[in-house]
């Protein structure tokens, strides 16, 4: 991918592309633009951290995040992916490097959006590179909808900062490519150790962000301005993720660890906001319902910190499909809820134009691999085909959405986070 010409986008939209492109000139365009690049020293100009200060698990987000009006977590706005394969036999003086190179961003940036929040994870195949047992299964077709290509590569690191430069140079950084990432010495990286594999995942998410990508193919002028998300509402209200403790490893060798299933897929927008209107859009979002009454207004702003679907909502879902012909998203998947109404996944999904293509990738944290897949099932709503709705048609949206690629991963506890069982 080139580097996009600064005169002809916005400033945000420039950010955005050059975390897609990646690599040390990206990084330098985008040291230039935020103007903390300047000097020879070069640097994010970031707040700078301390590992102690880091929780003992990885995927313990929520209290460093910030939230919005409504007291939702906010999510980090730029996101990278990085897939790694292993380049060498593990040993005890590797997994010292490994821990060394983490503890170096922990000391360049602080456990903060405005700094760097960042996970670890080991696919199957590192598991059983290792010979140990593996702690998640390989990933599978989910659905009878998909024919997905599936993350074979060995390891991965979830980059995630309001800042762009910040993911860039932190991922070049644990690369080898960039030695005093803020202005902080690493002390080791992980070249020789894994090397970079593919895909480069990459995304944004927050308010505005979306509707600046209509230059794109697929990206149609009708994204509304205010939308976080791609498809025009909010998500990730605090009432339908799991709180932390709920997607967290209880027993075993990665006991304070969590499970991340990934789901790229890309969207049919024009169609989404062309064929549709408002109403059957927040119906197809949230529910039949929702639309009606007008519950969700334009992007989903009069929601506050809950869609309101689970319960009668949720357990309506079929009496929705037969006598309405269509039943929403949200409600479909609220289905899946533990008997005490907890949602089981945290959902950290972003949006992307990855291959210049509008997509999301659907990050999801989870005790286990297993409730992914329950949840997700639930979520296609395969058992509502035939009963008033289509197998895609009017079955939330469906119709809008392709699974392109899956890829499953054990986030270890914080303390394990460098080569687990080796
Ligand atoms: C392009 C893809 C997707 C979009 C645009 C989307 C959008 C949304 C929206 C707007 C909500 C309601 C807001 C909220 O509760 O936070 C929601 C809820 C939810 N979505 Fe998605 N989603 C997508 C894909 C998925 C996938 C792949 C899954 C996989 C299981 C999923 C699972 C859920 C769950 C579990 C809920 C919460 C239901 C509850 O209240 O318990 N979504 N989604």
């Amino acid at each position: 991918m080139e580097l996009p010409d600064p005169d002809e986008v916005s400033r945000r939209d420039y950010l955005r592309s050059l975390v897609a492109v990646g690599g040390t000139a990206a990084l330098s365009a985008c040291l230039d633009l935020t103007g903390d690049g300047g000097g020879d020293e070069g640097g994010s100009g970031a707040p700078t951290g301390d590992p102690a200060e880091r929780p003992a698990r990885q995927h313990a987000w929520n209290d460093a995040l910030g939230t919005d009006e409504d007291g939702n977590p906010r999510p980090p706005e730029h996101h990278v992916v990085l897939a790694l394969n292993l380049a060498t036999t593990p040993d005890a003086d590797v997994r010292k490097t490994v821990e060394t190179a983490f503890r170096s961003l922990e000391r360049a940036y602080a456990y903060d959006p405005a700094g760097l929040l960042f996970t670890v994870g080991y696919s199957p195949a590192y598991f059983e590179q290792v010979g140990a047992d593996q702690p998640v299964p390989d990933p599978e077709a989910i659905t009878t909808l998909e024919s997905p290509e599936f993350d074979g590569f060995d390891a991965v690191v979830h980059l995630a900062s309001d800042e762009a430069a910040v993911v860039l140079e932190a991922e070049e950084a644990l690369l080898g490519e960039v030695d005093e990432p803020n202005g902080v010495a690493m002390e080791a990286t992980l070249e020789g150790v894994f090397e970079r594999a593919e895909p480069r995942r990459t995304g944004f998410v927050g308010p505005g962000l979306p509707a600046q990508h209509t230059g794109l193919d697929g990206v149609p002028d009708s994204v509304p301005e205010e939308a976080p998300f791609f498809m025009g509402f909010r998500s990730g209200f605090a009432e339908s993720q799991a709180p932390e403790d709920r997607v967290t490893i209880r027993d075993g060798p990665y006991a304070g660890g969590t499970t991340m299933h990934v789901e790229s897929l890309t969207l049919q927008l024009q169609t989404w906001f062309e064929q549709d209107s408002h109403t059957q859009r927040v119906s197809k979002i949230y529910s039949p319902e929702h639309g009606e009454e007008g519950l969700a207004g334009d992007v989903g702003e009069k929601l506050g910190t809950s869609t309101g679907v689970a319960g009668e909502i949720a357990e309506r879902t079929e009496r929705d499909a037969r006598e309405r012909g269509m039943v929403g998203h949200a409600q479909k998947a609220a289905r899946a809820r533990d008997d005490d109404g907890t949602p089981p996944l945290l959902r950290r999904d972003f949006n992307t134009v990855d291959n210049e293509v509008p997509g999301v990738h659907f990050l999801s944290l989870q005790r286990s691999i297993d409730e992914f897949v329950r949840v997700r099932t639930t979520m296609a709503g395969e058992d509502l085909a035939g009963e008033g709705v289509g197998q895609r048609l009017n079955n939330g949206i469906l119709q809008y959405i392709f699974v392109r690629r899956r890829g499953n991963f054990l986030l270890p506890p914080r303390e394990d986070r460098a080569l687990p069982e080796a």
